[in-house]
């Protein structure tokens, strides 16, 4: 049942279009909310991530500093185990936190929930890129004191994190130390009854120190982790800025610990600035400890040679060139709507700007449930805002499944399957998922992927990586659905996939998920298509494929076989798409008789329970109905809709943002946008009770897809880019960007108008409410009448009651 729980209080958070604002701190507000803040206020590049864990280092509720792939093996352990478990898992480590800078005051901690608080502001500015902070205070002796931190993580170094600290006295002088930390943290306990938070690494010591370097003011801590043989190095440098002459400083430096400590006095007139920059590098090469703490090193002289406005200054100019491609701008909404959505966007740039190499984990870099891994959410829900806004990094993230290709192939090898099985779970390409019912078998991954690419290659144009990369993977993932499928001669020789678990993770284990048979059918067609047209028309690269596949004469054809004989579930007498071949065999869910508080189910029933009734997790055929949004007619998309809307407990974050989008384009606008405000309040308004523990990323991309594919309606596929928008009638306007084969279009919608301009590049076709609409550099910009809203049509089956939306 979804909920909206606002956090905190809406009177602590001011409304501002382009930051989050918070205006009043109290111990109380602190013990219920750190960790929600702590996600909140967390910054990250897609490399390196900082939950927003206070200046001070405490109270914190789940301090973490993060690096994208870096991460520890653990055994999994099974009460009976069987052929093909994996046996390792992987989690994302929680590294030595840079970010501590404890102040004393004549001896005692200032601590913001101990200290006589007089005003406190904490500002994530999205426009600057930075989290700031200004607090005023009387310490214990009746001093006036201030203390203004500025805080960023670098998006021009991946490396690099910033943090900027000023103290001044209004009132009175102070005797005040100082004491910049570079700390481990102890390992948070895990909860036994959420399967979905991280597990602490067995064993004494998870990062083993190697080596450290200091002088100055500067430390470099060198630590190597046993399993997955990591290097890692930490660094942090201080620059006083102001009052130089008036403190002592030392630098203490042990294994796995450092500290700069500045001893002094601030009076009125007499202020302290210090600022610390902190580097974070590693390598899997384990012979290279030093040589990584060295370039921790260069990142740190690199930076103190910039100075701090200079980091500033680049962060300022870096985040401003993504609001130039990639903002949404909605009028006409109540003014945190837009507020609620930058956030969401500056969360995408944060999981993913900097993430070469690497794929985006389900949080992002804000928080390790689900132990930092990359699922299908990035292909399915975060690639589609990459593509249209930052194409490198769509790529990127595609190299990196091209990267561990070869560890797919020989997981298909252990589970007896041809071509290549890629993983439900991972970090570092190998399957880390412990339960196969929900892990292993969501086969669709590799379908999933497949589409990705194809959606990247047309959008971007890029077809040098088609032909280099993506083929290869093509081949691999067309050869593991024919493998795994068969023709079945009790359903009239079709193509069927059994034992598949679809997106819904409540219908584990079934026979003909259809969305995973339609997803198969895309991904063995456009293999096929691909392979042909590289033998005609790229002979050289096809030769390569054929010889790094060994690819034989006959596999394209028998692909394309059982892509056209693939077996769809239809349902004559309710006229609907069945999930699976035996869903509609099942009972439906006691819905009535389940209390509100028994939501997420997984965390209330047993797994049996759930798997014998009509009761979804996710979006699962509806967001078949999106992503193969051609294959269905208007009315199955009605119908199916309307039969699976009801059941659907949008237990998993990735649901209603795909239910808003469906249901805009059928025309129940009113359902959209309460879809559409619980995916972009997913976490604002804590909607899944978790967000404590890190961004609902998936939610996140959802919500621009919504925005995109929902409220403007567009549509991509086979390189024919279209839109039919439906604006709510609430809105006066939604503006967004997208590159598009390197062009850029501005599209804006008004109840009225909606204006296509060519911002950037050549000639460009796209489609509106089915007319070709062709933007030239001569003629840059077409106005087109918006179709107007049809009535709402009326629902087919019985409903549950709907769910509130989230207020404001
Ligand atoms: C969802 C999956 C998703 C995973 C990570 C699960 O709850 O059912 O579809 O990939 O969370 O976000």
């Amino acid at each position: 049942m979804l909920r909206a729980r606002l956090v905190p209080p809406p009177d602590v958070f001011a409304i501002d279009p382009w930051a989050l604002e918070a205006r009043r701190y109290t111990a109380e507000l602190a013990a219920e909310f750190a960790g929600q803040a702590e996600t909140m206020a967390a910054l990250a590049n897609g490399h390196l991530g900082i939950r927003g864990v206070l200046d001070e280092g405490a109270p914190a509720a789940e301090p973490g500093v993060y690096l994208n792939g870096f991460y520890e093996l653990r055994p999994l352990t099974y009460g009976e185990r069987a052929y093909g478990f994996p046996r390792c898992g992987q989690s994302m480590l929680s590294l030595p936190d840079g970010t501590p800078m404890r102040l004393y005051v004549e001896g005692e901690p200032f601590r913001l929930d101990r200290a006589e608080l007089l005003s406190f502001r904490r500002r994530l500015d999205m426009r600057a890129g930075v989290l700031e902070r200004h607090v005023t205070w009387r310490a214990p002796r009746g001093q006036r004191l201030a203390l203004r931190t500025l805080r960023l993580v670098s998006f021009d170094d991946r490396s690099l994190a910033a943090i900027r600290w000023e103290l001044a006295a209004e009132e009175g002088a102070a005797e005040i130390a100082l004491c910049s930390e570079m700390v481990l943290h102890p390992p948070l306990p895990a909860d036994p009854d959420d399967p979905r938070l991280a597990e602490p690494v067995p064993g004494r010591r998870v990062l083993c120190p190697t080596g450290r370097e200091a002088a100055g003011l500067r430390a470099v801590l060198g630590f190597a982790t046993r399993g997955s043989r990591l290097v890692l190095a930490c660094g942090m440098d201080h620059a006083v800025e102001e009052g130089a002459d008036r403190l002592a400083a030392r630098l203490e430096c042990r294994e796995d610990f450092a500290r700069a400590e500045f001893r002094g006095e601030v009076a009125p007139g007499r202020p302290i600035r210090v600022w610390k920059a902190l580097a974070y590098h590693y390598d899997d090469d384990s012979a290279a400890a030093e040589e990584v703490r060295a370039r921790a090193a260069r990142t740190l002289d690199r930076a103190m040679e910039r100075g701090f406005e200079g980091v500033r200054e680049r962060q300022r100019l870096h985040v401003a060139r993504f609001w130039e491609r990639a903002d949404v701008e909605i009028e006409g909404a109540d003014p945190r709507r837009q507020q609620v959505i930058r956030w969401n966007l500056f969360q995408l740039l944060q999981a993913s700007e900097r993430a070469e190499g690497h794929g985006i984990g389900a949080r992002g870099l804000t928080g390790r449930t689900y132990e930092g891994h990359y699922f299908w959410d990035t292909e399915i829900y975060v690639l589609p805002f990459l593509v249209y806004t930052n194409p490198p990094m769509a790529r990127s993230v595609l190299m990196f499944r091209y990267r561990t290709l070869d560890k797919a192939r020989a997981r298909a090898r252990e589970l007896r399957h041809r071509g290549a099985t890629f993983p439900w779970r991972t970090i570092n390409g190998d399957e880390a998922s412990a339960y196969y019912a929900a892990g292993t078998a969501q086969y669709h991954i590799n379908a999933d992927i497949a589409y990705a690419l194809r959606k990247y290659v047309e959008v971007a144009g890029d077809e040098e990586f088609l032909l280099r990369y993506g083929a290869e993977i093509l081949v691999e993932t067309a050869r593991l659905w024919r493998d795994l499928g068969f023709f079945s001669p009790r359903r009239g020789g079709r193509f069927c996939i059994n034992a598949v678990t679809g997106p819904d993770e409540y219908a584990p284990l079934v026979n003909n998920n259809l969305y995973t048979n339609l997803m198969a059918r895309e991904n063995l067609r456009y293999a096929a298509d691909t392979v042909e047209a590289m033998r005609r028309r790229h002979p050289d690269a096809f030769a390569e494929l054929a010889r790094r596949t060994a690819l034989g004469e006959e596999e394209p054809a028998d692909w394309r076989e059982a892509a056209e004989r693939m077996y769809l579930p239809w349902d004559e007498r309710l006229r609907i798409h069945p999930q699976d071949d035996s869903f509609l065999d099942k009972q439906r869910w006691d819905f009535a008789g389940t209390p509100a508080d028994h939501y997420p189910l997984l965390l209330h029933y047993h797994p049996l329970n759930l798997y014998r009734a009509q009761v979804i997790k996710q979006a699962d055929t509806v967001l078949a109905m999106f992503l193969l949004n051609g294959q269905f007619t208007p009315e199955e998309k009605k119908r199916n809709f309307d039969y699976y809307d009801p059941i659907t407990t949008h237990d998993s974050s990735l649901s209603v943002c795909i239910q808003a989008i469906v249901a805009a384009e059928i025309g129940y606008m009113t359902k959209a946008m309460e879809y559409f405000r619980f995916a972009a309040e997913m976490d604002l308004s804590d909607v899944g009770g978790n967000m404590r523990h890190g961004a609902h990323i998936a939610s996140i991309g959802g919500t621009w897809m919504a925005l995109t594919y929902g409220f403007a309606g567009m549509r991509d596929g086979e390189g024919r880019i279209s839109f039919r928008p439906r604006l709510p009638a609430e809105w006066r306007l939604l503006r967004f960007p997208l590159t598009i084969r390197g062009r850029r279009l501005r599209v804006e919608v008004r109840h009225d108008l909606t204006t296509y301009r060519l911002e950037a590049g050549d000639a460009l076709t796209v489609f509106h409410a089915g007319e070709a609409v062709t933007l030239t550099v001569a003629a840059p910009v077409a106005a087109r009448p918006t179709p107007p809203l049809p009535p709402e049509p009326v629902p087919e089956f019985p409903e549950q009651p709907p769910p509130a939306p989230p207020e404001g």
